[in-house]
């Protein structure tokens, strides 16, 4: 889908939200019923948290267990895959519960579900968070690591490491061994406008690795939704895996953090969410003037780390 197309969607689709920007539409609804209703080969990117295993289901007092992902949850992901533009790319974020002595293993399955499905796994990225919230557990430590697995529909899925690079902290040795290194270069235009050359991306500024540390989300929280993204998560595949003007889709958007990213990154948007109490926190986030200024883009030092809403 072009801008052109993309636009016109958003037009469609903007009646029907709980709340829109020139970029992007938030709808309140069941996620299986919304994704029936829109376009196939429609989004460059989907990222998105379910609700998590075992949690008490919102509202109704059940739990999301094996059985709601085995079934209902399977039948979305068959909706993204109808969804994703050929080059685009599905990103999930989950995390097993433990039970009892052992560690659950649905995350795993998951995978192997996609892959027939007809995904392909393109990368296990790691969140670690490196200062997991406390709790009391008798045979385990506390849980510092959850998953985003990457899927795409080809393998041809668009990718965009020097959207991401970042400062590297190494001592003067491992500066210059990195100059010597191909990836840390990129394509730069000539000012001149003729033609493009290889120019150095560093030595300071290096592609990021697989392993994504992010503190959890601590900020306050008007709406109590307990289980937000920190926005740098939906931030960084955002960045690694579209360009500006690119679609992005969550479809249990919660609180909104993948739209906060998309609208930080130039990217359009649409969400989902089943609770509208949730989804009414997304305005005021928007609004909030911590959202500025932006982390480090390719070719610039990082500026401070800034706290997210
Ligand atoms: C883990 S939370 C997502 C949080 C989000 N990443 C954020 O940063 O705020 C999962 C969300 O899925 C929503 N949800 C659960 N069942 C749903 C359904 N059938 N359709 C749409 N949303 C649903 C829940 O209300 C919850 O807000």
């Amino acid at each position: 889908m072009g801008p052109e197309a993309a636009e016109a969607l958003l037009q469609q689709l903007r009646p029907k939200g709980i709340f829109g920007t020139s970029r992007g539409v938030s709808l309140v609804g069941d996620a299986l019923e919304t994704l029936r209703t829109l376009p196939p080969n429609t989004f460059d990117l989907v990222v998105t948290s379910p609700p998590y295993d075992g949690q008490p289901r919102y509202g109704d007092g059940e739990r999301y267990d094996r059985d709601w992902y085995e079934g209902y949850f399977l039948d979305v992901t068959r909706e993204v895959h109808r969804l994703l533009r050929p080059r685009g790319s599905f990103v999930l974020n989950y995390r097993s519960k433990r039970g009892g002595s052992e560690r659950g293993t649905l995350q795993y399955e998951l995978v192997f579900a996609l892959r027939r499905q007809g995904f392909l796994f393109c990368e296990d990225f790691v969140w670690g968070k490196p200062s997991p919230p406390p709790g009391r557990f008798r045979r385990f430590l506390k849980d510092a690591v959850e998953y985003c697995y990457q899927f795409a529909k080809t393998e041809d899925w668009q990718f965009f490491p020097e959207q991401c690079l970042l400062p590297a902290r190494w001592d003067a040795k491992d500066r210059a061994r990195r100059r010597a290194l191909p990836q840390n270069y990129v394509r730069v235009s000539e000012p001149s406008g003729q033609g493009r050359r290889r120019a150095l991306a560093g030595p300071d500024l290096v592609r990021p690795s697989t392993l994504l540390l992010f503190e959890p989300e601590f900020a306050k929280n008007p709406t109590e939704h307990p289980a937000r993204f920190p926005v740098e998560l939906p931030e960084f595949f955002v960045r690694l895996l579209t360009r500006p003007g690119d679609l992005v889709l969550d479809p249990f958007a919660g609180t909104g953090t993948t739209a906060v990213a998309a609208e930080r990154w130039g990217r359009r948007w649409v969400l989902c969410e089943a609770d509208a109490r949730y989804a009414r926190g997304l305005p005021a986030r928007l609004e909030t003037p911590r959202l500025r200024p932006p982390l480090a883009t390719a070719g610039r030092r990082a500026g401070p780390r800034t706290r997210h809403p």
